[in-house]
């Protein structure tokens, strides 16, 4: 796992954006998965920034979600695929044809699961798969005991998850309980994991997905699985590392380290 830890929410997003900025002028046509949740939103900002500003270009990008609430239709505010639209797709170039987001309306959950893993394959697999962390660890909604080597399925969320993303809704009951996410197993075959996380909020399941065991419960420790797993973190995130000062010496190091 490789830990870039910045001082505030606004540099660690744009680390974090520089980082898909690279690949997708390595790789045009990459494909990327994207996340929901308030953590990417700067990193989303920033990307945004750099397609007005800089002429970074998606015109052959392929883009494919995490995961959705079910039974919100596509256009309700809390929908992940309103909240894509809104805080992303609108403001950049991304072939509508391309975007690719789990249906929480299907009638057929177990086809839909299958079709998406499939459609995954199909465009060559995930190049970068952005990541927030729960904080209860979870990864997408891979809640607590969710298998590591679990695909696209629907899912129960968790009540700690309901709870805090009570906040988005008028009232708690308002929250869906069920959901459809890639699995742990999914995540892991993208090609490079970029996970974001700010403030004391998450500090606890940050500690335990970076130097905890491998658990399913903790999902997001599945990252050290992953052989180019970046985490992105503010210092409030970072809090309760034991190792904090040797990741920032690697950080420190990194630039003068023998080219490959
Ligand atoms: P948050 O959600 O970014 O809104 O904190 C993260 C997550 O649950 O993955």
């Amino acid at each position: 796992m490789e830990l870039t830890i910045k001082s505030s929410y606004e540099e660690m997003s744009k680390a974090a954006a520089v980082k898909v900025a690279d690949l997708l002028n390595a790789k045009p046509n990459a494909v990327i998965g994207m996340a929901t949740g308030s953590t990417p939103l700067g990193l989303y900002k920033e990307l945004v920034k750099m397609h007005k500003n800089e002429g970074l270009d998606f015109s052959q990008v392929t883009t494919f979600n995490l995961d959705e609430y079910v039974g919100l239709p596509v256009d309700h505010d809390q929908s992940y695929h309103y909240f894509m639209h809104e805080n992303f797709f609108k403001h950049v170039n991304v072939p509508h044809q391309n975007i690719y987001i789990p249906s929480g309306t299907t009638k057929n959950f177990k086809a839909f699961c299958a079709w998406y893993e499939n459609r995954i394959k199909e465009c060559g697999g995930v190049d970068i798969q952005i990541l927030g962390i729960g904080s209860d660890g979870h990864i997408a909604f891979n809640e607590p005991t969710s298998s590591l080597s679990s695909r696209t399925r629907l899912k129960t969320l968790a009540k700690p998850t309901i709870d805090d993303n009570s906040r988005f809704f008028e009232k708690r009951e308002d929250v869906p309980i069920y959901a459809i996410t890639m699995g742990v197993g999914t995540i892991l075959e993208s090609r490079e994991l970029l996970l974001v996380a700010n403030g004391k909020g998450k500090a606890d399941a940050v500690a335990q997905m970076v130097e905890g065991p491998v658990t399913s419960m903790i999902t997001a420790s599945a990252l050290q699985l992953h052989p180019s797993a970046h985490v992105f973190l503010d210092t409030e995130s970072a809090g309760n590392l034991k190792m904090r000062d040797y990741y920032e010496w690697i950080q420190a190091k990194k630039p003068g380290a023998p080219k490959l």
